[in-house]
């Protein structure tokens, strides 16, 4: 499989006294939905800025389709690369939610016709075309992170970075968005998508689970492979999914809800 982005022994420190990261070695590739924990303050957001080039390493590198990112290429590469943060302010720069999301386009010369399809066809699917003609000041935080991400996907970035971009949506929000990604995931298999996350019971989701304690990768793998290294996740300070726990407890093989209920009935323990 190819690689969209990859960190070659990358360190990096906001303060000599105090490295965030040190020697960090790590690739995403492409088509791939990546999910990254991790408690606060241990570098997950520090390394989404270091694949967007908000920040460069202080040694290493980091590299986009094989290429560093330089500040040269920047431009360029920032144009396939798509991250939402967790705070929707400051994401936007037209007056109605419609102009923000066209503004995107607008910069990569896509005709008017062309324009109104795309923002349409992408309110649609993220479920914002009742907002298309508001004012982004006027909508509530999860309504401007709808948007905002709405934006983002319109200009159908080779990789989707979420840094808690869904912190702020309320369960049925958060229920929908799923949904959504699930549509664009479908219409561009080839977009990798990396969620930088703190929703457990979103675990079985990923393709693969990356687990982070103070700038190093401790656990890198399937949901299968978490069942085996809860240890991992419990020193880091992550609590499992309940379910991942009394499976684990019980030593049977479920990750999630139903595989759960299925090998209770097999053990003959549901009446
Ligand atoms: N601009 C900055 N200047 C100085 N230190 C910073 C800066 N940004 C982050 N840090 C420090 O770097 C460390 C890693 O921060 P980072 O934001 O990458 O953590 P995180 O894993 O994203 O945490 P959270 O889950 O809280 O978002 C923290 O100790 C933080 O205090
Ligand atoms: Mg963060």
């Amino acid at each position: 499989m190819t690689n969209i982005v990859e960190l070659e022994n990358v360190s990096y420190y906001y303060d000599k006294e105090k490295v965030i990261l040190k020697d960090l070695s790590l690739a995403f590739e492409v088509s791939k939905y990546y999910g990254i924990y991790g408690a606060n303050g241990t570098g997950k957001s520090t390394i989404a800025k270091l694949m967007t080039g908000l920040l460069f390493p202080k040694k290493g590198k980091v590299l986009f389709k094989g290429e560093r990112i330089k500040k040269d290429n920047l431009s360029l590469i920032r144009k396939q690369i798509g991250i939402v943060f967790q705070n929707p302010d400051n994401q936007f720069v037209g007056a109605t939610v419609e102009e923000d999301i066209a503004f995107g386009l607008e910069n990569r010369q896509v005709s008017s016709q062309e324009m109104h399809r795309i923002v349409s066809e992408y309110a649609e699917i993220m479920q914002i075309t009742d907002l298309l003609k508001k004012d982004p000041e006027a909508l509530s935080g999860g309504q401007k992170q709808k948007c905002a991400i709405c934006g983002i996907l319109a200009l159908t970035p080779a990789v989707l970075i979420l840094d808690e971009a869904t912190s702020m949506l309320d369960p049925s929000s958060k229920k929908e968005f799923k949904k959504s990604l699930g549509e664009i995931r479908k219409k561009y298999p080839l977009m990798s998508i990396i969620s930088i996350t703190h929703e457990i019971e979103d675990m079985s989701d990923f393709d693969e689970i990356i687990l982070l304690d103070e700038g190093n990768i401790v656990f890198q793998g399937g949901i299968k492979d978490v069942l085996n290294n809860i240890d991992a996740f419990k020193k880091s300070g992550i609590h499992l999914p309940i379910v991942i726990e009394l499976a684990k407890e019980l030593n049977i093989q479920a990750i999630n809800k139903t595989e759960l209920i299925d090998q209770l009935c097999l053990l003959n323990l549901k009446k």
